[in-house]
């Protein structure tokens, strides 16, 4: 079986979330399950590492004016990574306003080019928008086809003249039961209308976008989907090895609640922080993540925590949260720091999550990996992934239940949060459960 996944971002190579995390473990652990794994991925002009460049040549499947094609490829944890160069891509940062055009030139190129490289899928897996319309190219060319929704706010949309023009699907392709969106192209409908089968990466999440909260406007189709029998959930894991307190060498190593303490003051001496317990977050900052309701309940948990915020994103939160740095228990570190977030997971007690919707978060599980307990708002992966005798659930997405389940963490006595952060680090989040999930849902959708 050869699978090709199809992603705007893979790890180490390139990253801005969990997408990134996900191509950057999953592909590897099928790989050691027995199958033939290619990941294909922009080559973006901040692409990490050098790949070494193996063709180069014009694709006649392309405008004239992008069709000078370059692509790099190597080999790492058994695992074939291809990097596609286009023209839009020659520029910083991963993504950008005209996203649609680019990822619509990258997604007419993925097809041609593994035909050069003379690889043939079995199964093609495309992740995200930006991988939708390579899995209607290739549903259409025979191939089979699972499509991942890692984030169904971004769904790719663009007017129908242009949108049309870019991603040149034949014309049937753009009714109501295709790209079709209330007049645009929207080019998340197409991959979930043209894929054999459609995952999400939990199985709340999966229940969830069927209905008008969580659907993003795509609910009805999504319920399609699941009555048909074409949608489901699979649960993340994490990179065992890249997320683990006794190896990690970016902090002072430990196994136990006891050993945890030395990060926790290395991080309190990092940050200025006094005595009160530190709750932190690591995340983007955007709507989603509830990063404003975190910001609204600063007055009241500042009185018992300190909190330590690492993130970057929307700049109004980013300038209230320069803001609230002033006040000497909040500590804001703008940007992307990797090794500053392992310092966090591993210093702090308690890691907020009040997401608005969650298709899986791996944040969650990376800090009970540290013993560093999740208070999180009850929603999509955050319900499949902390149990409430480790974790603090909260419903409503708003400061007041936020604040409250962080008191009833620091309400914990002292035997019970031990017996929780035990727990917790004792937790399986290791992906070989849910690469076997995938290949059986690809051995159903092959017939293999
Ligand atoms: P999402 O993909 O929605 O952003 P996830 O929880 O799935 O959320 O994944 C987020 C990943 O990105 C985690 O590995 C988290 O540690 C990482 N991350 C988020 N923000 C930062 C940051 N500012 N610096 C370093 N890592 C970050
Ligand atoms: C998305 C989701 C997040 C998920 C990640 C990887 O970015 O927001 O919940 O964990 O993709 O699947």
């Amino acid at each position: 079986m050869h699978v090709v996944h199809v992603a705007s971002e893979v790890f180490p190579y390139s990253r801005s979330g969990g997408l990134g995390d996900v191509l950057g473990a999953l592909p590897a652990e099928q790989a050691r399950a027995g199958a033939e794994v290619t990941v294909v991925s922009p080559w973006y002009a901040t692409l990490s590492g050098t790949v070494p460049e193996v063709w180069r040549g014009e694709l006649s499947e392309l405008p004239r004016d992008v069709s000078e094609v370059r692509v790099a490829e190597e080999r790492r944890d058994g695992v074939r990574y291809v990097f596609i160069g286009l023209a839009p891509f020659d520029r910083p940062g991963l993504y950008h306003e005209d996203d649609v055009y680019r990822f619509s030139m990258f997604g007419r190129a993925v097809l041609p080019v593994l035909a050069r490289l003379g690889l043939r899928p079995t199964i093609l897996h495309g992740h995200d928008w930006q991988a939708a319309l390579v899995v209607a190219l290739a549903s259409l060319a025979q191939l089979r086809t699972v499509f991942t929704i890692h984030n169904l706010q971004y769904q790719g949309k663009w007017n129908m003249h242009e949108g049309r023009a870019w991603t040149a699907l034949p014309h049937h392709a753009y009714g109501i039961d295709g790209l079709e969106y209330y007049g645009e192209v929207n080019l998340m409908k197409g991959g979930l209308n043209f894929a054999h089968q459609v995952t999400t990466v939990s199985p709340t999440y999966a229940q969830e976008i069927t209905t008008l909260q969580y659907g993003e406007g795509l609910e009805g189709l999504l319920t399609r989907l699941s009555i048909e029998g074409r949608l489901s959930g699979i649960i993340n894991g994490l990179d065992q090895e890249r997320w683990n307190p006794r190896t990690d060498p970016d902090i002072p190593a430990f196994s136990d609640l006891k050993g945890k303490q030395a990060a926790t003051t290395a991080l309190r001496q990092e940050f200025g922080l006094d005595e009160a317990p530190i709750l932190a977050t690591v995340s983007r900052l955007a709507e989603q993540k509830g990063m404003d309701i975190l910001i609204e309940a600063l007055p009241e948990l500042v009185k018992d925590w300190n909190v330590v915020v690492l993130g970057g994103g929307d700049p109004l939160l980013t300038a209230a949260l320069v803001g609230w740095a002033q006040h000497p228990r909040v500590a804001f570190a703008q940007g992307m720091n990797e090794p500053l977030s392992h310092r966090i997971y591993a210093g702090a007690h308690a890691f907020a999550m009040p997401s608005r919707f969650e298709p899986c978060g791996l944040s969650q599980m990376i800090a009970m990996r540290y013993g560093t307990l999740p208070v999180v708002r009850e929603t999509g992966g955050l319900v499949d992934t902390v149990p409430h005798d480790v974790g603090f659930h909260f419903r409503e997405a708003a400061p007041s239940a936020l604040a409250s389940a962080c008191d009833a963490a620091l309400n914990t006595p002292p035997a019970d949060w031990a017996r929780r952060t035990e727990q917790a680090m004792s937790l399986d989040f290791s992906w070989s459960g849910p690469a076997q999930q995938y290949l059986k849902l690809y051995g159903r959708t092959t017939g293999h």
